[in-house]
């Protein structure tokens, strides 16, 4: 009965697939098949001690209560000098909100800035949630393709071609999910000159900015003249391996910074106490951690990428960020998902479909290198069969 009672929004909101496909994964699994897991975008690794003991010690010491829901003031403060040091422009804590992992800032910030027919453009492929979120308010999604032939960068071209004064939002993601690509400096610099000129706020998702292999990370907010129109996403989840605890932010001007404020209010009320202590002690604390799990991830990425291209059929370029590779399918001149469905139940590898990304990802399949170098071979060696028997 309630089936038909749902209200007609819920028909424009979508989803994330590596989601579902890490549900099949696991019912196979139930039934007895191996699986081996390439489909989930999160770090294997154990979050560092010093961020598990600062936990422990704040439950131990009574942060089990409410707190303020833009985030505790020791964070704000925290991520505002972090923010101030790595992206090089000064940050107030009032400009900071503190949120349940970083999704719920994509979701806030779309939906506090669109009105219903205001343009929005986003990466295609790209992760799905912009998409959805964009939908789900009313807003018209604008994708703009990226391209293999520059390094999975935007095709400036078609971003100049489509924002216009009806644009509400551009969303950038660099590195990115799900290709791995990092626009360059000039290419950013291409997309401030436009969000300028239009008065177009940039929605930055910088998440994975600590998985960056090659050159210098360049964020939009550090251009001249564009904080005051750029809101940064991050978080804790993939830098810090915690992905579990939930922990993310927003740093934006201070009237928007206001309106998420109210949405946390009417939403979460506030992020967990005691893991927002541990958040400052991610940030304050050694960041040996992190760089050992980004050097490992580079050793990673060039065991996959070189595996790939030993594959007949299977071209593979190597993304200088992220922890995703996006290789190159359309030689086995199949649907990307039926490859991607036929790895899973055949070949037992989980792996996702390019279009899950949009439709500019057909012909390329997604695989999250956030997995053991053992877990990779044996995957490697999966797959190549998998496509054997699929020719
Ligand atoms: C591009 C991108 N942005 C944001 C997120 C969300 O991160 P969190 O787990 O902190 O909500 C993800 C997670 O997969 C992501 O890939």
């Amino acid at each position: 009965m309630i089936e038909a009672m749902i209200a007609e929004r819920m028909g424009r909101l979508g989803t994330e697939t590596a989601f579902e496909v890490l549900a099949r994964a696991r019912a196979l699994e139930r039934q007895g098949k191996s699986v081996v897991h390439l489909e989930i975008g999160e770090p294997d690794f154990d979050t560092p001690a010093h961020i598990r003991d600062a936990a422990k010690r704040a439950l131990d010491a009574g942060a089990t209560h409410y707190g303020p829901s833009a985030g505790l003031p020791e964070l704000r403060e925290a991520i505002a000098e972090h923010i101030e040091k790595t992206r090089g422009v000064p940050v107030t804590p009032d400009e900071v909100v503190v949120t349940p992992g970083a999704k719920p800032i994509m979701f806030f910030v779309i939906m506090a800035l669109t009105n219903r027919g205001d343009e929005v453009v986003y990466p295609n492929p790209g992760f799905p949630i912009y998409e959805s979120v964009i939908n789900f308010v009313g807003g018209v999604p604008v994708p703009i393709p990226l391209l293999e032939e520059t390094g999975f960068g935007f095709d400036l071209r078609e971003l100049e071609r489509r924002v216009s004064r009806k644009t509400k939002l551009i969303i950038i993601n660099s590195p990115e999910n799900p290709t791995g690509g990092v626009l360059s400096p000039e290419d950013v610099g291409r997309i401030a000159d436009l969000a300028r000129h239009y008065r177009v706020p940039v929605l930055s998702d910088e998440i994975y900015r600590r998985f960056l292999y090659e050159g210098e990370f360049a964020s939009v907010a550090s251009l001249p003249g564009m904080k005051p129109q750029t809101i940064i996403l991050d978080g804790f989840s993939k830098s810090y391996a915690m992905t579990g605890w939930r922990l993310g932010f927003g740093v934006m001007p201070k009237p928007l910074a206001e309106q998420l404020t109210r949405l946390m209010t009417n939403s979460a009320s506030c992020t967990a106490t005691f893991i927002q202590h541990a958040g400052v002690a991610a940030l304050r604390g050694d960041d040996t951690p992190v760089q050992q799990m980004v050097e490992e991830f580079r050793q990673r990425r060039d065991l996959v990428v070189d595996g790939l291209n030993r594959i007949p059929g299977v071209t593979c370029a190597r993304p200088r960020g992220a922890f995703y590779v996006f290789p190159n399918v359309k030689a086995l001149g199949r649907p990307s998902k039926e490859v991607a469905t036929h790895l899973l139940e055949q070949a037992g590898v989980a792996v996702l479909g390019g279009t899950a990304f949009g439709e500019h990802g057909e012909g390329y399949l997604r695989l999250s290198y956030a997995a053991s170098r053992e877990t990779i071979r044996e995957a490697l060696a999966r797959i190549e069969r998998g496509l054997g028997s699929l020719r």
